[in-house]
């Protein structure tokens, strides 16, 4: 698994299979442990993302880690965090349909290797694509959907909090039910001695 993995990351670290490969400065492929039972997939990389190589660095990043420590969850320790697209869209617009098509089965291959127990979708762009053409966050953020034995759920994207944090109590449900699924269903992600 450790080599098919860095094999894949290096295969996509070269890509240029559409033009944000012209503009990108670092592929941001993901971070994480290799067997997260639990999977964060955000929106596509935005300028910090871009420059550090590593997804969630910038100040949506710093809250999304807040949020993470507050039900024992850790990007270095139990999960892993990528994005729909690994390259940055230049002005952080939108990931055109082509962008995402193009950078799919990166994912697709990521999840094959990682075999997540859990998706947790951070905003529209991910959750539209993965959970349901339609999902609309403010109204289904926080419900669970099972896809080919995989739990679901779409919450609010860290940047859409920073932007109206009236939002963030109910982010915070998202993630209290995140953690009763976990103790649920997962077997190792709350093993840590200093997490759980
Ligand atoms: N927004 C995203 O969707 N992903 C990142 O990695 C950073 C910001």
């Amino acid at each position: 698994m450790e080599n098919r993995y860095e094999e894949l990351k290096t295969r996509c670290l070269g890509c240029q299979k559409c033009g944000l490969a012209s503009t990108r400065h670092n592929v941001v492929f993901g971070v994480g442990v290799p067997n997260a039972e639990v999977v964060f997939i955000g929106e596509g990389p935005g300028e910090n993302e871009d420059l550090q190589g590593e997804p969630f660095v910038g100040r949506g990043g710093a809250l999304l880690d807040k949020y993470l420590a507050a039900v024992d969850l850790d990007r270095n320790k139990n999960i892993y965090i990528t994005n729909m697209v690994k390259c940055r869209p230049p002005q952080n617009r939108d990931p055109r349909p082509e962008e995402v098509a193009s950078c799919i089965g990166y994912l697709t291959e990521q999840m094959e290797l990682i075999r997540p127990k859990i998706i947790v979708c951070l905003g529209r762009i991910a959750a539209t694509a993965l959970i349901e053409k339609g999902f609309k966050v403010t109204k289904q953020h926080g419900q669970w959907f099972e896809k080919n034995g995989v739990w679901m759920m779409g919450t609010f994207h860290p940047a859409a909090l920073l932007r109206n944090p009236n939002n963030k109590p109910d982010a915070f449900e998202d993630m209290l039910s995140l953690q009763r699924k976990i103790r649920e269903i997962c077997d190792h992600t709350y093993d840590g001695t200093e997490l759980g």
